[in-house]
């Protein structure tokens, strides 16, 4: 089986570099068969969110399916709802209970939003729980350059993590240097844009011999990130995974690279607020 090489973040914690993310998987048999799945074809990192509402699905699937705690690297992230510090510790407590663990590997705040005094006291509370050793790192999602400086000038314990958009059609090279340079490790979410590719996409997987969501993948993972596709069907779930024996040359890289456009498929982190 698949065995993938760790990528190492700033605190030495090891993480897989790629996972499932499980954003609208449905509980019961659809939650179950894709984690099964999963697991047995190589996935070790699952990615789920308070918001999504179905931690308790997740946590169920890998017990039914004797996943063993310390072979996986799971997520969570704490809901716009959630946050302020006394409400993030518990709202923490209530993920730890529904994915039936006693710690998560990684905790990323969901959203920005717009009030630094809310980002500084959630913050506080995700440092209290890395010290506390109920979560492993601490991270953030959708957060934009001036927002990681603030957060950098007033926190103790970094962001290990940024989870962002990203995919040829919407990418931040400025953002992704930024955290670079800072050690923040960089995931990707939506990396198969929903499903949806262009010509370019579906002429350079021809070229390959490899499928479209392939070719998303592998360019992603050739920036240093980590994606963490979805996909509730078995064969899909082989097929992304299944792409660490081939390499995108530069002339390739670049024309994924110059797809870009300025266009979200979610809210804009600078000006949304909850
Ligand atoms: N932090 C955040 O703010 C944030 C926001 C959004 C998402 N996320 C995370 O990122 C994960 C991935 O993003 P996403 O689910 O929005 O989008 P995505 O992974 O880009 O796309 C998922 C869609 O692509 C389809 N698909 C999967 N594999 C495919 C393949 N090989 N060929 C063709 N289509 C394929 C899936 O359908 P099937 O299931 O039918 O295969 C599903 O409809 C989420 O699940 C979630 O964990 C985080």
């Amino acid at each position: 089986m698949l065995k993938l090489k760790d990528i190492t973040l700033a605190n030495n914690i090891k993480m897989p570099p790629i996972g499932l993310g499980v954003y609208k998987m449905q509980a019961g048999l659809e939650m179950n068969q894709a984690v099964k799945a999963a697991y047995e074809n190589g996935y070790r990192l699952f990615d789920t969110a308070q918001m999504y509402g179905n931690e308790a699905a997740l946590g169920t699937a890998l017990k039914e399916n004797d996943i063993p705690r310390e072979d996986i690297f799971l997520v969570s992230k704490v809901d716009n709802g959630n946050q302020w510090y006394d409400q993030t510790l518990e709202s923490l407590k209530i993920t730890l209970e529904k994915l039936q663990t006693s710690y998560l590997d990684a905790f990323l705040v969901h959203w920005p939003g717009q009030n630094k005094e809310r980002t500084i006291s959630t913050w506080k509370a995700m440092e209290e729980a890395y010290e506390s050793g109920l979560v492993k790192s601490i991270g953030v999602c959708n957060f934009e350059i001036g927002q990681l400086q603030y957060l950098m000038e007033h926190c103790r314990i970094q962001p290990m993590i940024n989870q962002i958009e990203y995919s040829p059609l919407f990418h931040q090279p400025e953002l992704v240097s930024y955290c670079k340079e800072h050690q923040i490790q960089v995931m990707a979410w939506a990396p198969l844009q929903r499903g949806s590719f262009g010509e370019t996409i579906l002429s350079i997987a021809e070229k390959y011999q490899k499928t479209p969501a392939q070719i998303l993948l592998r360019w992603t993972i050739q920036h240093g990130i980590i994606p963490i596709p979805k996909s509730k069907n078995p064969d899909r779930l082989r097929e992304n995974i299944d792409i660490f024996d081939f390499s995108l040359k530069a002339e390739d890289r670049n024309a994924l690279d110059q797809l870009r456009q300025e266009k979200r498929t979610s809210f804009d982190p600078l000006t949304f607020d909850f």
